[in-house]
């Protein structure tokens, strides 16, 4: 089994929406996945709520799930620090940080992943690091700033991820993108690929 952690300390930086895509993208590929929620706001078990019927299943943690769980995708609150920090990394084999490209976004990054570099299991590189940069309109000086912080911080660069409606709604359909027409989504696919191989490729404990 793989767990990965989606995590950052700031609200709105795109944990919710990575989270749940990362996990519709695994149930397409016929695994069973669990996401998980440890948001009190339970904005991903909501989104699992609306989810259509005939859309590739997701478990939660409500229900003991009827086969061995492949990947185990978790949400995690704003403002995640201390203990339970340190418990869901110790959990987890991959933590990926969703960043937006602001200033005030990128300072609390920086904060974030200090932090997170003090965590045991990190430290002995029993959990790996990445990033992933979220509502990123390229070509901005924004975007740059971002790109700057991300490759200079020493951890692997992911994917940059557009802002797009077709994550809202998305998310208003309980749907992830790749359960979307394959036309409307093909752009935004495109950006997931380096993260989507990554997931697969890394190590685990
Ligand atoms: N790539 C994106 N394109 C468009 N909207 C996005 C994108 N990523 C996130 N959003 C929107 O930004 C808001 C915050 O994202 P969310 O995933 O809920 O962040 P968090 O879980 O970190 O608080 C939500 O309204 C979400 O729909
Ligand atoms: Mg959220």
């Amino acid at each position: 089994m793989k767990h990965i952690l989606v995590a950052n300390a700031k609200g709105g930086s795109g944990k919710t929406t990575l989270a749940t895509n990362l996990a519709g993208y695994l149930a397409t590929q016929s695994n069973h996945v669990l996401l998980a929620d440890l948001d009190r706001q339970q904005s991903s078990t909501q989104w699992l709520h609306r989810r259509p019927a005939d859309a590739p299943i997701i478990h939660t943690s409500q229900h003991k799930p009827s086969h061995a769980i492949e990947w185990v995708v978790t949400d995690s609150p704003a403002g995640l620090r201390d203990e339970k920090l340190a418990e869901a990394v110790k959990e987890a084999d991959l933590v990926i940080v969703p960043i937006q490209p602001s200033a005030f976004d990128i300072g609390a990054a920086a904060d974030f992943l200090e932090v997170l570099m003090t965590e045991k299991a990190i430290r002995k590189n029993k959990t790996f690091v990445a990033l992933v940069g979220s509502r990123v309109n390229s070509r901005t000086n924004a975007a740059m700033g971002l790109a700057t912080f991300m490759n200079e911080s020493g951890f692997p660069v992911l994917a940059y991820l557009r802002n797009s409606q077709v994550y809202t709604t998305a998310a208003e359909q309980g749907l992830s993108i790749f359960d979307m027409r394959p036309s409307v989504v093909a752009q935004d696919i495109e950006q997931w690929s380096v993260l989507l191989d990554w997931i697969k490729d890394t190590h685990v404990k």
